[in-house]
């Protein structure tokens, strides 16, 4: 009974976000009763076909769009029912979240759009991740000289530098080439693991998705499950 109470606390240390019977619709149904739990240093992917909801899930999951019924339990705060006040800190402070388009400050240089991140959070610019990234000589540039890649990985950069505890990412390969693409999923795993951190991964790669510790196949209103690896 001792042994079994001590795994059980360790494990619930561990859990970061669990979504529980999370249903969304727009127009038609997208997803019922889905149910998820992403623990420290745990990556999961979503895999789907276009349109089937993949985008609204992870916006749901990251504090972005409330759902049209069920919970999105962070460190256990149930999200939704947080003043805004309390939802705007966590965005802010404990989620990164990386968007199929970026937003960086175009009129601004690269290494100005990482200072503004840091300033909003207190963390230093890591000059490993930078190098990790490929970025770390074009920092004096503006962003507008800079390729849609490099964009992207500064975007990317920019959103770590922050030090989320989960990081959010919706096709964040998207416009990269198979090696680059590599390089940024490298990075995103190293990241989870040396920060006891979460990544939840939208993508329409498989072999990317299969990279990951739990693949999730959004299909039929429901998440499949292809792949579950326990620790
Ligand atoms: N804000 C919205 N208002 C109305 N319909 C939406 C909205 N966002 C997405 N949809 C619709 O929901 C469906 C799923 O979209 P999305 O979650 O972006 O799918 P995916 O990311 O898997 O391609 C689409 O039919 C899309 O048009
Ligand atoms: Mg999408």
């Amino acid at each position: 009974m001792g042994e079994n109470n001590k795994k059980e606390t360790l494990v619930a240390d561990d859990l970061l976000l669990q979504a529980k019977n999370l249903s969304h619709e727009f127009d038609y149904k997208l997803f019922k009763d889905i149910n998820l739990s992403l623990h420290k240093k745990e990556s999961i992917a979503i895999i789907g076909t276009s349109g089937s909801g993949k985008s609204t899930l992870l916006n749901i999951l990251s504090s972005l769009l409330k759902p049209s019924s069920g919970s999105v339990v962070f460190k256990s705060q149930d999200m939704y029912s947080l003043k805004q006040k309390k939802l705007l800190k966590i965005r802010r402070d404990d989620f990164g979240i990386i968007f199929q388009a970026h937003y960086l400050f175009r009129g601004f240089s690269a290494i100005e759009n990482l200072e503004i991140a840091t300033l909003l959070s207190g963390e230093n610019i890591d000059d490993n991740l930078l190098k990790e990234l490929k970025i770390e000589h074009v920092l004096n540039q503006g962003v507008g000289e800079l390729s849609g890649g490099q964009q992207q990985r500064l975007s990317i950069a920019r959103v770590m530098t922050k030090k989320p505890q989960i990081i959010f990412a919706d096709e964040p390969t998207g416009n990269l080439d198979k090696d680059t693409a590599n390089i940024v999923i490298n990075t995103l795993f190293n990241y989870i693991k040396n920060n006891d951190a979460g990544l939840i991964l939208v993508t329409h790669e498989n072999e990317l998705a299969m990279r990951c510790d739990k693949v999730y196949k959004l299909e039929e209103l429901k998440l499949q499950e292809l792949k579950w690896i326990y620790y």
